[in-house]
């Protein structure tokens, strides 16, 4: 068991967990983890947003029944696996732009460090009302924009948090190399399962293992995101027999 040594609500809808698993302590910047409350609860993939001694945190966007789970019941967790994934490639590349999405600022803050660290020059462009962690990306970013996307002057762009947003800057940077994390469904998170296939260049490649960063230009998006939508019943109802459970927690409670 892993215990959960802090919860922090920083919004309406997002906390900060840090999570003793002292294995996840040597990862790198652009890894993940599987993380999974109880046995017979869904294993979902989570950035790593730090690392210290015995454990790591992490920011999690309530969005369905495994995220509501974690931060209104959870005090531990049976499974935590990880670092998953590839590193993200810390190079000289000089202007870079990032574009985040929702959570997609917390993959997004230890890539920036890191390539701050480089000297690159780091733009963050957020694309979302939920500004997560907003102050330590101003510190880190040289500069922050908030608008709609738009093309701003860069040599690399990194994107995280939408599939939607990786298709549209691929419009919007015709020729510049652009680094995304695609955003998909995880299972086993080691190779076997492939619920995690996405096409690159044609190619079936696994998130889990090859990913999550992929050059954007060569990401089938929208095979992605018609196959990430055949999933939107079942989780509705995953989510509201979870609610219904809840409330009639809250109910014995008052009684
Ligand atoms: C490599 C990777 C890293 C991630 N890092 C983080 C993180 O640091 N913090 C965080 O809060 N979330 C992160 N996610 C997304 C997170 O895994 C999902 O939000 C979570 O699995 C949803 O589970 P759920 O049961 O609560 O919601 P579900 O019932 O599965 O989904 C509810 C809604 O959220 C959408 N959704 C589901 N999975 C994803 C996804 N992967 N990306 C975007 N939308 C999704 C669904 O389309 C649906 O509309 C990451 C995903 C990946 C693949
Ligand atoms: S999650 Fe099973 S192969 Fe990637």
């Amino acid at each position: 068991m892993h215990p959960i040594l802090e919860k922090v609500k920083i919004s309406q809808d997002a906390y900060l967990l840090k999570i003793q698993a002292s294995h996840v302590s040597r990862a790198e910047a652009g890894q993940f983890v599987m993380v999974q409350y109880k046995e017979l609860s869904e294993p979902i993939p989570l950035s790593i947003l730090s690392t210290f001694e015995d454990g790591f945190s992490t920011l999690v966007k309530v969005v369905g029944r495994s995220t509501l789970e974690l931060v209104e019941e959870a005090q531990e967790l049976f499974y935590v696996a990880g670092p998953l994934g590839k590193a993200f490639p810390i190079e000289v590349y000089g202007k870079v732009a990032f574009y985040s999405h929702s959570w997609g600022i917390a993959p997004l803050i230890p890539i920036a460090k890191a390539l701050k660290d480089k000297g690159n020059y780091l733009t963050l462009c957020h694309t979302s009302e939920d500004f997560y962690l907003e102050e330590e990306a101003r510190e880190i970013f040289h500069e922050v924009l908030q608008d709609e996307p738009k093309p701003v002057e860069a040599n690399l762009v990194v994107c995280a948090g939408s599939n939607q947003l990786a298709k549209s800057l691929v419009n919007l940077y015709p020729n510049t190399p652009i680094i995304s994390m695609v955003n998909v469904h995880m299972l086993d998170a080691v190779g076997l399962c492939l619920v995690c296939r996405v096409l690159v260049d044609g190619e079936p490649m696994l998130a889990c293992s090859d990913g999550p960063w992929f050059p954007a230009h060569k990401v089938d998006w929208d095979n992605l995101i018609s196959r990430e939508e055949a999933y939107k019943e079942q989780e509705r109802i995953a989510l509201e027999e979870y609610k219904k459970i809840l409330r009639r927690k809250e109910l014995r409670n008052q009684a």
